[in-house]
């Protein structure tokens, strides 16, 4: 079947069974384009709040379809590759974490959405690249802070609110490959485009490219907003690849260079048009999260979520 006859397909059966197709922006252009709401971590999950539909069938990885799952417990949730993981994610485990905090008394846990439902059931707040910085600034001055899992997220938060938190180890295996040395060669190569750049990047905290004049660091809808405000007509790209197809959709005669060809999230491409079609007609896989562990993990997440 072509793409297009397997989208109109998806579209019809949507409707036909009340349900919503949610999409973040690092999936396959084709699954973008079917989407009934398009978007970055945090917009992804306060959609999945308030969707009414029945089904949701979630185009992202794990973690964030449990988050939907966690956050409406009343709807089905459905992921259309049941393996689609994150290296982020994998990097910390709830026992891991259960374990830090015991070494750190006092300490308030932020997680970045990028977890599992056992390690949100262990943290006090949970962020997203949106939020992060304003959930970390809300926090009582003088109490210890432990951050898991992203460093470069965790080092970014630091510099730019002042705080000392104590950040574990993880990262993103697409945003690592993108370090200080690249930016600035990207930009040096192209005197007047603007880098946006997205702080899980593993150079977003190097202070030659937080301070640098034309670098914006921001989350994925951070980046589109930006572009299609701003004035300046081309874009260096440090994120994954695929934020390009609504970059370019959404700023028409702007130009947007990726700052590095093979910023490509593998676990997002497991997520093709025709597994789309499949989960919807199959209403598989769902996505369930053990109540004990919801009930504790929804309240780091409903706190992110009132976070303006
Ligand atoms: P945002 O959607 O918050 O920009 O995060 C990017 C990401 O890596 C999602 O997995
Ligand atoms: Fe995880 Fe990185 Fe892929 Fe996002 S881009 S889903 S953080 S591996």
């Amino acid at each position: 079947m072509e793409v297009k006859e397997i989208s109109e397909r998806i579209k019809r059966l949507q409707e036909e069974k009340d349900a919503i197709i949610l999409a973040h922006y690092y999936t396959r252009p084709e699954v973008q384009d079917v989407a009934g709401y398009l978007g970055d971590s945090l917009g992804l999950s306060r959609m999945a709040a308030r969707a009414s539909a029945r089904v949701i069938v979630f185009c992202g990885v794990h973690f964030m379809a449990e988050t939907a799952s966690i956050i409406s417990p009343d709807k089905k949730v459905l992921i259309p590759a049941r393996d689609a993981g994150c290296s982020l994610s994998e990097s910390v485990t709830g026992a891991d974490l259960a374990a830090w905090k015991a070494a750190h008394p006092g300490g308030i846990v932020v997680c970045y959405v990028n977890t599992s439902a056992d390690v949100k059931s262990n943290a006090d707040y949970c962020c997203t690249s949106s939020n992060a910085t304003r959930v970390v600034e809300s926090l009582p001055a003088g109490r210890p802070v432990l951050f898991v899992p992203d460093k470069n997220l965790g080092a970014y938060i630091n510099k730019v609110t002042g705080r000392d938190m104590e950040l574990w180890h993880g990262d993103c295996c697409v945003h690592e490959r993108l370090p200080a040395p690249v930016l600035l060669e990207r930009l040096d190569e192209y005197p007047g485009a603007i880098a946006l750049v997205h702080p899980e990047a593993n150079g977003s905290h190097d202070d030659r490219v937080l301070h640098h004049p034309r670098v914006v660091i921001a989350s994925t809808a951070g980046m589109i907003d930006h572009a299609r405000r701003s004035t300046c007509r081309q874009y260096i790209v440090a994120t994954e690849l695929e934020t390009i197809h609504e970059l370019a959709k959404s700023c028409p005669g702007k130009t947007f260079i990726p700052a590095l060809r093979s910023t490509i999230c593998g676990q997002m491409k497991k997520i093709t048009i025709e597994r789309v079609l499949d989960a919807l007609e199959k209403e598989q896989f769902e996505v369930k999260v053990a109540d004990e562990i919801r009930e504790k993990a929804r309240v780091p997440i409903q706190r992110m979520l009132d976070v303006k």
